[in-house]
């Protein structure tokens, strides 16, 4: 069909211009991703030899400390500088008393990535609820998660994280008061170059459903709302954000990243900190089954749900992904 060239507009502004071609649309792009801003979560196991699928996270397994640290060696090939770490321990207790020990997973897995791999950036996720029988994220009194000793409790799981390495101990609990414990007895071991990143605005979120199975960590009744965050909020997020800054947080984590992406923008513009944001399980475990099911185009969503995150002001993206984007970029 003919073009009708007596319908031409004189227009000042013809934004299409900047969208003709590639290398154009290239030049005027305001975000980019880059692997060096990626970290790949671990669910580290006992024994050896040992990956057991995630039925809802594909592409996602538990992994023996061998295999974990071959699972972040490839990351590392694929341009993805660091790992966070939980840990699945063998037996769990009502005060999830493996936490802090030595020889448990994480530890285990810590010693051995930083063994063969010195400058991996290793985190350690700190929390009791993949320790504890009952699945909540401390010492219970009654139904009701004590703060204080629950706090004692996280200190020795980070300190145990310390010594064995880690460069940064994650506190995912949403305990008050517990950056300041670990900071200050991280300082009086000498571990003053452990840093903290902590999940300071982390919702109660439904997008934790798929980790629950990977970290075998649903609680066994109840759920997490007397201390993890209320979806509507955003001011407290941001005095969550200034309390952990104050404590002493080297890295403030946003979590979930997608549907928080507004959290994320006002903690960054707000705080002009290193600012981390979680795609968290559900996030990745609903893009994996529109893909599955020929819905979405996986790797397009993909790296659209990671631009947005970028976009709204993370200078870190926690993603299951991690390795799928970077191979891209
Ligand atoms: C708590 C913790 C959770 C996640 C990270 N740390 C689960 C929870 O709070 O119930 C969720 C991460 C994800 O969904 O990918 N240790």
């Amino acid at each position: 069909m003919a073009v009708k060239t007596a319908t031409r507009l004189t227009l000042a502004r013809r934004p299409r211009r900047l969208r003709r071609t590639e290398p154009i649309r290239s030049l005027i792009r305001e975000t980019r991703l880059t692997p060096d801003s990626f970290i790949l979560p671990l669910f580290v196991v006992e024994g050896r030899g040992i990956r057991n699928d995630v039925g809802s996270m594909p592409g996602v397994a538990q992994l023996s400390v061998d295999e974990a640290v071959t699972e972040a060696a490839a990351a590392r090939a694929d341009g993805v500088p660091g790992v966070l770490l939980f840990g699945i321990p063998a037996a769990k207790d009502p005060d999830g008393t493996l936490a802090s020990d030595p020889e448990a997973p994480v530890q285990s897995a810590v010693r051995a990535l930083k063994r063969e791999m010195p400058d991996l950036v290793v985190i350690t996720d700190v929390c009791l609820c993949e320790y504890t029988s009952h699945g909540h994220c401390g010492i219970l009194d009654g139904e009701e998660i004590a703060n204080d000793i629950t706090v004692s409790h996280l200190v020795q799981a980070a300190l145990s994280h310390a010594v064995a390495g880690a460069d940064f101990v994650a506190p995912s609990d949403m305990m008050d008061g517990r950056v300041a414990a670990i900071r200050q007895a991280l300082d009086e071991r000498g571990f003053e170059r452990t840093g903290i990143v902590s999940y300071a605005a982390k919702y109660c979120s439904a997008f934790y459903g798929p980790f629950r199975d990977a970290a075998d960590s649903a609680p066994k009744f109840g759920d997490r709302r007397s201390h993890q965050m209320d979806p509507a909020n955003v001011d407290e997020a941001l005095r969550e954000v200034e309390t952990d800054l104050q404590e002493g947080a080297d890295i403030v984590m946003v979590k979930p990243a997608g549907p928080y992406l507004d959290v994320i923008a006002k903690v960054k513009a707000t705080f002009n900190q290193p600012t981390a944001a979680y795609q968290v399980s559900g996030e990745y475990a609903m893009l994996k089954a529109a893909s599955a099911n020929g819905w979405l185009d996986e790797t397009r969503a993909m790296m659209e749900s990671l631009i947005a995150i970028r976009r709204a002001g993370a200078d870190i993206i926690i993603t299951y992904f991690a390795r799928d984007a970077a191979r891209l970029l």
